[in-house]
């Protein structure tokens, strides 16, 4: 139940390792696409498997929920649990399809939380399916989901593991039988209680926020000492019990995910008695990003009023359509209130990116963006800008200035190109006036240690 990007890949993977998957969905037109092939979203991997195992006879999608509920033996739920306005998850779409599961669902079905929910959840799925299921007996379990946008195939065929949270033998065993294929290549498979497994999804994510807002944190700090968080990063992830993975410095988090989840987590925890301010900080850091990033911008061109800023990457993160929650968008609507006229592309996400922004410019690239900008900003780490033609570009700008709000690009190739270079949590790259064509402006009064930095890296 539900076809986003939880619960299509889960329909399709479970159908590429041998089962037979009814996918449905209240969105009837995401339905029809999927029934003729197309996902609503792009995900690298998904179509071409989409295809296959529909092709296969094992996945099969229905508007209809009766139809897709009335043989199941398992039951996942993976509907959307949205932030409410005081950052509570938003259950409504749990409770709506554990009302859907008690009218249809054969007596003895496993239904399986695989959305993210605040820990207890399962005991109000399961008081919903007593109430309305007629005397039928339900079984409920977790089975949280750690996949991510843009690498969601292969992170749900080879999870680094395989969590489920149960109360009863009969969901231990139809999730063991179901995951057998995965089970039998090695994954290692965590069994706990419901409302551990739900906890323990919130609290990954939640860390792995945490992890990110901590580097940026240290990118603010690195920018005033001089130092270079990327080694720093470099330094503190040699140390296995640190690791390097979620340490890079850039605009923050974005996605549907994290930010959703750290509120839930803070509101429950609030609701428990048991306030967690750290999850304050790791959201102040987060939102101190993209200002972070916004005030080199206005550093440079001094004021933003007509100035074209050219902003490469809308999607989140690279490697998906996504623009919810975006770190690029949140600076692009800082950049707007300020003034200047901002031009963005990116490789998949533009379209979604101007639905949600109607004031952003398009290009349909980075050089189409970059013509005549006074400023070109990197909001999204898309593997493609970093071939861009330094040359070319610094020729069609009308100012050579770069921010790189994810420290895509080398610094020492940015000093070479002889362009004013502003990464993230690094040393600038400022050249030498006599070599340095037109200065935007001339700095005035005071100017920032950061900004004294010569390009010596
Ligand atoms: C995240 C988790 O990584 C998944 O394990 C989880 O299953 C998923 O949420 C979910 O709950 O559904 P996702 O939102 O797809 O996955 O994206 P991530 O790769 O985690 O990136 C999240 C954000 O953090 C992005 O905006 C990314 O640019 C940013 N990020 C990531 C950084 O700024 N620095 C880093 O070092 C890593």
């Amino acid at each position: 139940m539900g076809t986003g990007h939880v619960g299509l890949v889960t329909c399709v993977t479970f159908a590429s390792i041998g089962h037979e998957v009814v996918g449905t969905d209240v969105d009837v037109e995401k339905i029809e696409l999927l029934q003729r092939g197309i996902p609503p979203f792009f995900e690298p991997g998904l179509e071409e498997a989409l295809k296959q195992e529909s092709a296969s006879g094992r996945l099969s999608f229905s508007t209809v929920a009766a139809e897709a509920l009335r043989n199941a033996e398992v039951v996942f739920i993976c509907v959307g649990t949205p932030a409410r306005a005081n950052g509570d998850a938003n259950l409504l779409a749990m409770e709506q399809s554990a009302s859907e599961i008690a009218r249809h669902a054969p007596d003895g079905a496993v239904v399986v939380e695989k959305s993210t929910v605040p820990a207890g959840t399962a005991d109000r799925v399961l008081t919903t399916l007593q109430r309305e299921g007629g005397g039928r007996e339900f079984h409920v379990a977790s089975n949280p989901e750690f996949l991510r946008e843009g690498a969601a195939m292969s992170d749900a065929l080879e999870p680094d593991r395989i969590v489920i949270g149960i109360e009863s033998p009969r969901s231990l065993e139809v999730l063991s039988r179901l995951y057998a294929p995965l089970l039998d290549t090695g994954i290692h498979l965590i069994v706990t209680d419901i409302r551990t497994a739900e906890l323990a999804k919130h609290a990954s994510n939640a860390f792995l926020a945490m992890k990110i807002s901590f580097v940026n944190a240290l990118a603010r700090l690195c920018e005033r000492a001089g130092a270079d968080v990327a080694d720093v990063a470099d330094v503190m992830g040699s140390d296995p019990r640190i690791g390097r993975a979620f340490l890079d410095a850039g605009l923050g988090y974005g996605g549907y995910c994290f930010p959703k989840d750290v509120a839930a987590l803070k509101r429950l925890s609030e609701r428990l008695g048991y306030a967690l301010p750290l999850l304050d900080e790791v959201e102040r850091v987060n939102e101190e990003a993209v200002e972070a990033a916004a005030a080199k911008v206005e550093e440079a061109l001094w004021n933003l009023e007509g100035k074209r800023i050219a902003l490469l990457g809308l999607a989140f993160k690279a490697g998906t359509d996504d623009v919810r929650f975006s770190p690029a968008l949140a600076l692009a609507r800082r950049l707007l209130a300020a003034g200047a006229v901002v031009v963005g592309c990116d490789p998949r996400a533009a379209s979604n990116a101007k639905g949600e922004l109607p004031e952003l410019e398009l290009a349909d690239n980075a050089y189409e963006a970059a013509s005549g900008a006074h400023a070109l900003v990197v909001a999204t780490e898309w593997p493609a800008f970093r071939e861009l033609d330094l040359g070319t570009l610094k020729e069609i700008m009308a100012y050579p200035l770069v921010v790189d709000g994810r420290n895509l690009f080398d610094p020492s190739e940015m000093a070479g190109a002889g362009f004013w270079y502003y990464p993230t949590g690094r040393p600038p790259v400022v050249p030498e006036p006599a070599a340095a064509g037109s200065l935007p402006i001339e700095p005035v009064g005071d100017v920032s240690p950061i900004e004294q930095r010569s390009a010596a890296r």
